[in-house]
C-alpha cells in the first residue's frame, strides 16, 4: 500500500527559510545526482549514498515507488529529500529521513522544521505511533535536529560504520506520538 502524497505547504513564525515538500520530479534528478557527488553531503549518510550515483538511477531512487517520499523546495529550488520509510502498519512506526543536499541552506533551521512537518505528518496525518531515526554520532546536525525535536536516545550500535580515518557509532532514536505533541506546545508561545 503506497500513501500518496499532496504538497505541504508549512508555514512557521520563526526564522528558518520557507519550504514547500512536494512529491519528487524527474527534473530533480539531475540536482540529486550533484548531492551525492558532494562528500560533505554524503559522509553521514548510509555506504549505499558513498558512490556517485547516474542519472537513471537517481531518477529511478527519487521518482520510483516509496511510501512516503517528499522533495523539499526551499526560495524555488530543490535542495533535498526527506520522509518516512521502513513503514510497519501493524506497529503503527516508520522510519524517519532526511537530506539536504544544497549545503548554503544548513544550519539555518531548515532541516529541524522540515523534521517538525514529517513528523506532523506522520503522526496527525498517517496516524503513526512512533518515528524512528538515526544518524552517525559525528553528524553534529542531525544529532542537534533530532535532540530538538524531542526524540530520545534508543541505543547505538558501536563502530557501526568507517568514515574519514575511523569507526563511528551509529545512534538509534525514537519519538512517540505524545511526545511529539508534547513537545510542540512545549514551543508554542504562551
Ligand atoms: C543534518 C541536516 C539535516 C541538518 O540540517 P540543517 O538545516 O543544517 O539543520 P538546522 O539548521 O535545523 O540545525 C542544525 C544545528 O546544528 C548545528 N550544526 C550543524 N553542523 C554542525 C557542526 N558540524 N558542528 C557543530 N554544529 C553544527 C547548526 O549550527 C544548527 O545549530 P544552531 O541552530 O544552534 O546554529 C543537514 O545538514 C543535512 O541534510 N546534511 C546532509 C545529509 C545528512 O547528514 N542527513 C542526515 C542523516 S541522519
Amino acid at each position: 500500500m503506497y500513501h500518496v502524497l499532496s504538497s505541504i505547504k508549512w508555514d512557521l513564525p520563526m526564522a528558518p527559510p520557507a519550504f514547500f515538500l512536494r512529491p519528487p520530479r524527474y527534473e530533480d534528478a539531475s540536482a540529486y545526482c550533484a548531492f551525492i557527488a558532494d562528500p560533505d553531503v554524503t559522509v553521514w549518510l548510509e555506504d549505499r549514498c558513498q558512490r556517485p550515483l547516474a542519472l537513471p538511477q537517481a531518477q529511478a531512487s527519487l521518482v520510483g515507488d516509496a511510501w512516503c517520499r517528499w522533495a523539499i523546495e526551499s526560495d524555488g529550488a530543490f535542495v533535498g529529500v526527506t520522509g518516512l520509510e521502513d513503514y510497519d502498519p501493524t506497529r503503527g512506526v516508520a522510519r524517519f529521513f532526511i537530506v539536504l543536499g544544497e549545503r548554503s541552506v544548513w544550519g539555518k533551521g531548515l532541516g529541524l522544521a522540515v523534521l517538525r512537518a514529517v513528523l506532523s505528518h506522520g503522526f496527525d496525518r498517517l496516524g503513526l505511533r512512533k518515528v524512528t531515526s538515526d544518524y552517525l554520532e559525528s553528524n553534529k546536525g542531525s544529532r542537534i535536529i533530532h535532540h530538538r525535536a524531542g526524540f530520545t536516545v534508543e541505543g547505538r550500535a558501536r563502530q557501526d560504520r568507517w568514515r574519514r580515518g575511523q569507526w563511528v557509532d551509529r545512534v538509534f532514536l525514537s519519538i512517540l506520538s505524545e511526545e511529539f505533541r508534547a513537545a510542540e506546545h512545549g514551543q508554542r508561545p504562551a
